[in-house]
């Protein structure tokens, strides 16, 4: 399965590099294509020497070469590949990543890449567990970024404890994972909305709600991991790009209907953003002033972009999903918007202040569909995405049209 494959791995300054040989033999026994970036700090543990004998390539080390530019460019070195690997992944460049740095190759490279990133840690056990590496492992996975141990064990300092770079094999099979998941949705389209609108009143103020857009933009980026052309429509939100999604910018309820039947026809249409239910029915043209009366909002009610898509006839996507965020019977209210909507499956989610669902990084998801209620545990936004999308590949059936 992996035969073809481009793989781009990038070595950091660690005892463990010298596994990344063994690593490379291996990929390269299963016809895959490695090509290296080595750090600095890398150089001394293992040589340029054995990784370019091993990848059977040249060992990109500097950023600023003038040859190395000239023959191929950070930026396209970033790009031609299908999957980054990063092993050892040291505390070092875990940070440099989670800041967005760009002070080497290894980290420009990381920055500048548009491709999926598999991370193998590997460091001492009290480096490991220092609040600043677990922070910034969760603002990695946030964005995406996969990872395959690190084990536990003896380390090189002689400690004992999590810290030990996953063997090659370990990674092997990750990566194997990763290019056996990536696929199940190859050829499909997805449309996905998230955050929330932006409803305007006069130039300076709007309505909106506490939508964050982290449960849209991780279903967004969970659909495009597993091959499907994405395209997000989101409302204005502080999330990075998911990666691998075309992302569409909008504000208010009547632009995200007018992105998303651009985006059709889809197969899989997901509809995560809190859209306002009502918009003024004539915002002000200049910024209403304080005049001593109280002003009056007259509304009218938005397009419903969810049932809309649940309704567009033959362009209706294949299966269309809705969310719904309650604060009281929660899954019956699901059940009556599914029936009015006309959706397929509805989520059902707590929005009540208690639940922290509102841009929370959790969520408790209940799944309605045609034949019941599926409870599933509280769970990560971005295990919730993955779920989901796993679900969806299920049900289209893996490969088929
Ligand atoms: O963004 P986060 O902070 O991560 O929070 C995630 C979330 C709580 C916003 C998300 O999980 C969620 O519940 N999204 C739906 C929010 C919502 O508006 O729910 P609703 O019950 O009001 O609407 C039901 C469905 O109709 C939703 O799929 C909604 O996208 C859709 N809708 C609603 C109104 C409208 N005019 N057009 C729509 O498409």
């Amino acid at each position: 399965m992996l035969a073809g494959k481009r793989i781009l791995l990038i070595i950091s300054g660690g005892i463990a590099a010298y596994k990344s040989l063994e690593l490379i033999r291996r990929l390269r026994d299963r016809g895959v294509s490695v090509r290296c970036i080595m750090t600095a700090a890398a150089t001394n543990f293992v040589t340029p020497l054995s990784v370019a004998a091993l990848s059977e390539d040249k060992v990109y080390d500097e950023l600023w070469s003038l040859t190395d530019e000239s023959e191929m460019g950070h930026i396209r070195l970033s790009r031609e590949a299908d999957l980054v690997v990063v092993a050892p992944a040291t505390a070092d460049l875990l940070a440099r990543m989670a800041a967005g740095m760009a002070d080497d190759l290894a980290a420009t490279t990381l920055i500048a890449t548009d491709k999926p990133v598999l991370i193998a840690p590997a460091m001492n056990v009290v480096m490991w567990h220092h609040p600043a590496t677990q922070a910034n492992l969760t603002l990695l996975a946030s964005r995406g970024i996969l990872r395959v141990g690190p084990n536990a064990g003896k380390l090189a300092d002689g400690e004992e404890g999590l810290g030990r770079l996953a063997e090659p094999h370990e990674i092997l099979a990750a990566i194997d994972d990763f290019f056996a998941g990536s696929g199940l949705l190859k050829g499909r389209r997805a449309l996905v909305t998230s955050g929330p609108t932006h409803e305007p009143i006069d130039p300076v103020r709007y309505i909106a709600n506490r939508s964050s857009g982290k449960q849209g933009h991780a279903i967004a980026a969970a659909l495009a991991a597993l091959g499907a052309e994405t395209t997000l429509v989101s409302g204005p939100t502080h999330e990075p790009d998911p990666p691998g999604a075309r992302v569409v910018r909008i504000e208010t309820a009547q632009e995200m209907l007018v992105a998303c039947e651009a985006a059709l026809p889809v197969d899989i249409a997901v509809c995560a953003a809190a859209v306002a239910d009502w918009r003024v029915a004539s915002p002000a043209t200049q910024k209403v002033k304080k005049d001593g009366r109280l002003p009056v909002l007259s509304l009218t009610e938005n397009p419903d972009i969810l049932a809309r898509l649940s309704t567009t006839g033959a362009a209706r996507p294949r299966l269309v999903v809705g969310f719904a965020a309650e604060t009281e019977e929660i899954v019956r209210h699901a059940q009556e918007k599914r029936r009015r909507k006309g959706c397929d499956w509805i989520l059902a989610n707590d929005v009540s202040p208690a639940s922290g669902t509102f841009g929370g990084d959790s969520n408790r998801i209940h799944l309605v569909d045609d034949t019941g209620v599926e409870d599933w545990p509280a769970m990560s936004k971005r295990e919730v995405a993955e779920r989901l999308a796993k679900r969806i590949a299920d049900h289209l059936g893996a490969g088929t049209t």
